[in-house]
């Protein structure tokens, strides 16, 4: 044999794809993850290692094409899967196969205080992310509603830490079931819009455990999420996507991540923090972080050239390097390389019973007078007062914009439940008639010739031959509405409805007002309105799932995940430098304070007894339930020990339904200030007409303690505690006490 051929074929059987060695370790899937990982690590190059931390598109990062191991395909997220965009431009690439079951905004699944729908919606969005071959779905989002004006509120679980924790733990399974993973954003302290880029928030540690971590921590530690998200802003002077307290000392170190932690597109500011401070994929907004828009220019990251260059001069080292690629090799193997088939499941039935059912089980009943559910006979009349009842809501918002196969509006839903009523419609005001977002249209027309003064005369006059008036209205997801980008700029209903709402009411008929947004908003004609609902971006069955609760299909169990304020000023945020932050000398970025501390959300409300509009956990329904006395399993608990709290539930109306039973703790003994009220356990039990049940929570001193930034350490003070357990927070049943020795 010719010297060059034995050369050469000693080359090839030192080749990983030798057929006399057999599968390399790396594609044995029978193999331990961690054993293929090491195996893949050992067989990569320099260049191929920092191919993999960065973006190579809009929504992908490399794989080794010269070991088959895939590109790392990621989508937005959190409600449904992302039209497929141009390889590096945000429109929508035209795919015809793309458009995607539409799920309710999280607002809408934080207010179903709803294990079991939180792991459906994730199983089903995980399963439609899965048949668009996408690895990493980005969302859910747990943020805390720190303000009501923050643009994203709809695509956060809520005001409260321990709501999203158990929400979001389900949601993050069910994702991950697919073999796709979840990437839990945004991380963290990333609570408004306004200036999101250049803000440096600043939380003392105790609030920062106690409000802004858990949701995180939780699903990290109990859902097991593969992923996470850094946010746009900054925490204590350093850019989030770079943070090393919060990704190395608090995710990795603290809470032992063994995952993938991503940029916010865009977010990766820094070259050398990039490398040394806990980030491993870098992705984009534009093709050089947020500088610039380079075509097709990806080598430009701070983790592509600028990265090598660093690892070959020696200011970087490879250690570092491979921390980051045995992580995104892990992520690969747990799901695009899984040992379990995942073929993903797009647009069933089951998908749309759950985004239905979901949608119902979050709309919040706020206040009946009786007039619902609607009793029109047949050959009755509704009028449909304005634009929200015929406005599609899934295109716009930013990111979590979304192409579906079709949307229910309220009105169509309402037409379809109700075939023998006459379902007339008025517009009564002009809110926002954009249709189209990155090239995705809903194909309406929402043009409007009439005048202001004309589209409220009409609507009154129209009143006259109505048996009721639903007037739907509220937000929607264009700028400073719900939507990502900027906050809202007025706690009130926009676009004059407020005039709307009492121009109809002043006729006289029932009214009933649907409000329909992603956060709060004040409501100082609550009065006039005979009813309100709170409803949110319901997705692709929308209006269905409206019309099945004002019907009285569904009977309403949904429960604010927020507090419902009469105003602004009686909020906690204050100051302008609690938000939206200010300027300080010598400080390069914009300074937020986070001076209220803990006293977010009722924990401010209750703590100082202001009564705001509608308060958190609230939510009626058009049955009746009692409460009988909670009972304690102990009277004094030991470190260590559990302790249970029963109570006994009745449904004492006619009808069906759903309750959640809510517990807060109390510590009134606190050597620190301390909430009035925290919640720490709550439960969903569905009872028949006349039907009681015990619901029973177990407790341990995690649910007593506060976070002693000091010691850096969780305390449960000893002394008396109470517990107090209800149907929202302002609506406590039963009281009892005990004490921690
Ligand atoms: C948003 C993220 C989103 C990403 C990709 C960013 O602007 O903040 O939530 O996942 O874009 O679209």
């Amino acid at each position: 044999m010719k010297p060059y051929v034995l050369l050469l074929s000693a080359a090839l059987a030192a080749c990983c794809h030798s057929p006399k060695q057999g599968r390399p370790v790396y594609l044995d899937l029978s193999k331990p993850v961690e054993e293929r990982v090491e195996d893949a690590l050992s067989r990569m190059t320099l260049e191929e290692k920092v191919a993999m931390t960065h973006a190579q598109s809009k929504f992908s990062s490399a794989g080794v094409p010269r070991l088959g191991i895939p590109e790392i395909w990621h989508t937005d997220g959190p409600h449904g899967i992302r039209p497929e965009v141009l390889w590096d431009d945000w429109n929508q690439a035209g795919w015809t196969n793309d458009s995607c079951t539409a799920f309710p905004a999280l607002s809408c699944l934080g207010a179903t205080w709803d294990r079991e729908l939180a792991l459906a919606y994730g199983r089903s969005i995980g399963e439609e992310a899965r048949y668009r071959k996408k690895d990493v779905l980005l969302g859910p989002g747990v943020n805390i509603t720190r303000t009501p004006l923050n643009g994203r509120t709809f695509e956060y679980l809520g005001e409260d830490p321990y709501l999203s924790g158990q929400l979001v733990v389900p949601y993050v399974k069910g994702v991950q079931e697919n073999g796709v993973a979840a990437c839990v954003k945004h991380f963290a302290v990333n609570n408004q819009e306004t200036r999101r880029t250049e803000t440096n928030s600043i939380v003392d540690d105790r609030t920062l455990y106690e409000i802004y971590l858990p949701a995180f921590k939780a699903a990290v530690q109990e859902g097991g999420a593969w992923a996470i998200m850094g946010s746009y802003n900054l925490y204590n002077g350093q850019f989030n996507c770079h943070n090393k307290r919060l990704l190395c000392d608090i995710l990795k170190d603290e809470w032992g991540f063994d995952g993938v932690v991503v940029s916010d597109w865009g977010g990766c500011r820094d070259d050398d923090e990039a490398v040394t401070n806990g980030l491993d994929i870098e992705m984009g907004t534009w093709t050089d972080g947020l500088r610039g828009a380079a075509s097709n220019g990806y080598d430009q990251y701070h983790l592509a050239n600028p990265y090598l260059e660093r690892l070959r001069d020696g200011r970087a080292t490879e250690d570092v390097l491979d921390d980051k690629v045995r992580r995104i090799l892990r992520l690969s193997f747990r799901t695009n390389m899984s040992p379990e088939p995942h073929y993903g499941l797009f647009c069933t039935p089951e998908h749309t019973d759950v985004a239905r059912r979901i949608a119902a089980a979050g709309t919040v009943l706020l206040k009946n007078d009786g007039v619902l559910p609607l009793a029109v006979p047949d050959g009755g009349r509704i009028l449909l007062v304005g634009e929200n009842a015929i406005k599609k809501m899934v295109v716009g918002g930013g990111s979590s914009s979304l192409k579906t196969r079709y949307e229910i509006t309220p009105l169509e839903g309402l037409r379809e439940a109700l075939p023998g009523v006459d379902i007339a419609f008025e517009r009564g005001y002009i809110g926002n008639i954009g249709t189209s977002y990155n090239n995705v249209s809903t194909g309406e027309d929402l043009s409007e010739s009439r005048s202001a003064d004309r589209l409220v005369a009409d609507a009154v006059a129209a009143v006259e031959t109505a048996d009721v008036v639903v007037f739907v209205g509220g937000l929607n997801k264009s700028g400073f509405q719900d939507n990502e980008g900027t906050d809202r700029q007025q706690l009130d209903l926009p676009y004059g409805q407020e005039g709307v709402i009492r121009a109809l009411a002043a006729v006289g008929k029932p009214l009933v007002v649907v409000n329909i947004s992603g956060s709060p908003v004040s409501m100082p004609w609550a009065d006039v309105a005979d009813a309100i609902v709170q409803g949110w971006y319901g997705g692709s069955e929308s209006g269905r799932a409206l019309a099945d609760v004002l019907t009285g299909a569904v009977n309403p169990s949904g429960k604010l995940p927020f507090t419902v304020p009469c105003s602004l000023e009686d909020g906690p945020l204050k100051t302008e430098r609690q938000y939206p932050g200010i300027r300080v000398e010598g400080e390069q970025w914009w300074q937020e304070y986070y001076d209220e501390g803990v006293f977010v959300g009722y924990r401010w409300y209750d703590t100082r007894g202001i009564a705001p509009q509608f308060a958190f956990g609230h939510g009626l329904s058009y049955t009746d339930f009692a409460y009988g006395d909670v009972t304690l399993s102990r009277k004094e608990l030991r470190k260590g020990q559990t302790l249970t709290a029963k109570v006994r539930v009745t449904n004492t109306g006619d009808r069906d339904g759903a309750e959640v039973v809510q517990l807060y703790v109390a510590d009134p003994e606190a050597s620190v200030a301390r909430p009035a009220k925290e919640l720490k356990g709550f439960e969903k039990v569905f009872l028949k007409a006349g039907e009681s049940r015990d619901v029973t929570f177990t407790l341990d001193e995690s649910a007593l303690s506060w976070f002693d930034a000091g010691r850096h350490a969780w305390t449960a003070e000893p002394g008396e505690f109470r517990i107090l357990v209800g149907s929202a927070s302002d609506d406590i049943r039963s009281e009892a006490s005990f004490n921690l020795r």
